[in-house]
């Protein structure tokens, strides 16, 4: 009935996530608040690693993007499933490093990582470098040779693919922020450059197409790219490529209208494509890395809520409000992603009208859905949305100055904070208001 397997419903008629009844966890712990089913998350770790070793020989390692969900507890459960991670800024390479992950499987992405973020990656010894672009060559080169070590890179390769998903988030094209072209001549060039560079070690090549993309074939054509990529490399320039990172981007169920693959289908069909390319082109096998983030957390994880007022405007339409908003989840407005909605108290009731639900938020474009089909919905109801593992805490705000909701754990049948409730305190604890005039009360 729902969109993931740990999802239920129980005697009471209430929404269950594994073992747990959802409303019995909205009293114990508050809304708003995220849970996250610790035993499905693994599950997902456990399908990649799984895939890569089936389909590869494990010859290969699966990242997790941390972007999707990056907290301490979550690090260290990816680093015990034998993941690596992916990291885009020091925050979360900062993250990993205090969970003590294991900073040679940890990839440093992003299109401008500052010199500050730079230090940070080399002082905790991470393993690779994604370069994005010259600029950022020189600078790592730089600070490498002041530390006087060798750091090994990947580049990141823009590889002509339009993927077919929302403009925010596809990569692979030209147009784009992330990495140097192939058809310019940029990609050859850069290569080239680091070669005359002391403290640089070319390792690989990654490309990621883009995000929450179902169809398989532009990761195959992007695979095909890559590997005629690195067999130029090495004619032209002798350079013996090792690592190719295809990125993530593997869609999810958000709702029934979604059918993406399974993780071991999308991984077996690529590695099929860069084994048969990689024999034609008569080159070694590379160590093949990939980086799905959303389609290992976002199922695993729901957001619950309290339905505060219920607005019905005649002939226009029903506002449901809820006790989060866009602070806790603001893909809908930015994306307009959809989502299923489950009034978690009566979970088993008939949808009988659209309603649009409300954040609470001072912004009317505050919304979590639009016009989904819902039960009689009542104040003080538990309204559960599913599929919130990914970019939702790792994305939320303050706006308004609301606090961040906490995460809960669950897994079997025990239920843990892993993340704690903002408090106002937490709000207002990097302000700073001059002693003198707090004291004259003059603000
Ligand atoms: N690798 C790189 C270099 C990436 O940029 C991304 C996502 C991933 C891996 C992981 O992609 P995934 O498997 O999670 O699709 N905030 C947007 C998604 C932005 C994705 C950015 N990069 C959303 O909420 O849909």
């Amino acid at each position: 009935m729902f969109n993931s397997q740990n999802l239920s419903i129980n005697s009471k008629n209430h929404l269950t996530i594994g073992q747990h009844d959802t409303v019995e966890l909205a009293k114990k712990f508050g809304t708003p608040l995220y849970v996250l089913d610790e035993d499905l998350m693994r599950a997902s770790c456990r399908a990649y690693k799984n895939a890569i070793d089936t389909y590869y020989d494990g010859h290969g390692l699966v990242l997790f993007a941390s972007k999707a969900l990056c907290t301490m507890y979550t690090g260290r459960l990816v680093a015990e499933e034998g993941l690596g991670a992916d990291v885009v800024s020091g925050g979360e390479l900062y993250t990993l490093y205090k969970a003590g992950f294991p900073m040679e499987k940890v990839f440093f992405h992003g299109n401008n990582k500052t010199p500050d973020e730079i230090e940070l990656a080399l002082t905790c010894g991470v393993g690779h470098i994604v370069v994005d672009n010259k600029y950022e060559l020189e600078l790592l080169n730089r600070i490498a040779s002041e530390k006087n070590v060798t750091q090994r890179i990947l580049f990141r390769i823009k590889p002509g693919i339009d993927a077919h998903t929302h403009d925010f988030v596809k990569t692979g094209q030209i147009d784009s922020k992330f990495g140097v072209a192939l058809e310019n001549g940029e990609a050859y060039e850069i290569h080239k450059l680091a070669l005359s560079m002391s403290n640089i070690q070319i390792d690989g090549v990654h490309c990621h197409i883009g995000s929450q993309i179902f169809d398989v074939e532009p990761f195959c054509e992007a695979a095909k790219v890559m590997i005629s990529f690195i067999s130029d490399l090495y004619d032209k320039l002798g350079i013996k490529v090792k690592i190719l990172n295809l990125g993530g981007g593997f869609g999810i169920k958000y709702t029934s209208k979604d059918d993406p693959l399974e993780p071991s289908e999308y991984i077996h069909k690529v590695t099929d494509v860069v084994k048969a390319l990689a024999l034609e082109k008569g080159i070694e096998l590379p160590f093949l890395v990939f980086e799905p983030g959303r389609s290992i957390v976002a199922s695993a994880g729901i957001t619950l809520y309290t339905v505060g007022c219920v607005k019905e405007i005649e002939n226009v339409r029903t506002y449901v409000s809820i006790d989060g908003g866009m602070c806790d989840n603001p893909r809908y407005i930015l994306y307009g992603s959809k989502y299923t909605t489950v009034l978690a108290n009566n979970a088993s009731a008939e949808p009988i009208a659209p309603v649009t639900i409300a954040g609470k938020c001072c912004e009317s474009g505050d919304l979590i859905q639009e016009h989904v089909m819902m039960p009689k919905i009542h104040v003080g109801d538990t309204l559960a949305v599913l599929a919130t593992g990914a970019y939702n805490y790792s994305m939320s705000s303050n706006y308004n100055r609301i606090p961040r909701p906490p995460i809960v754990m669950v897994s079997g049948d025990e239920a843990k904070v892993i993340v704690k409730r903002e408090t106002y305190d937490d709000l207002i604890k990097n302000d700073v208001l001059e002693e003198a005039r707090v004291l004259q009360g003059t603000v």
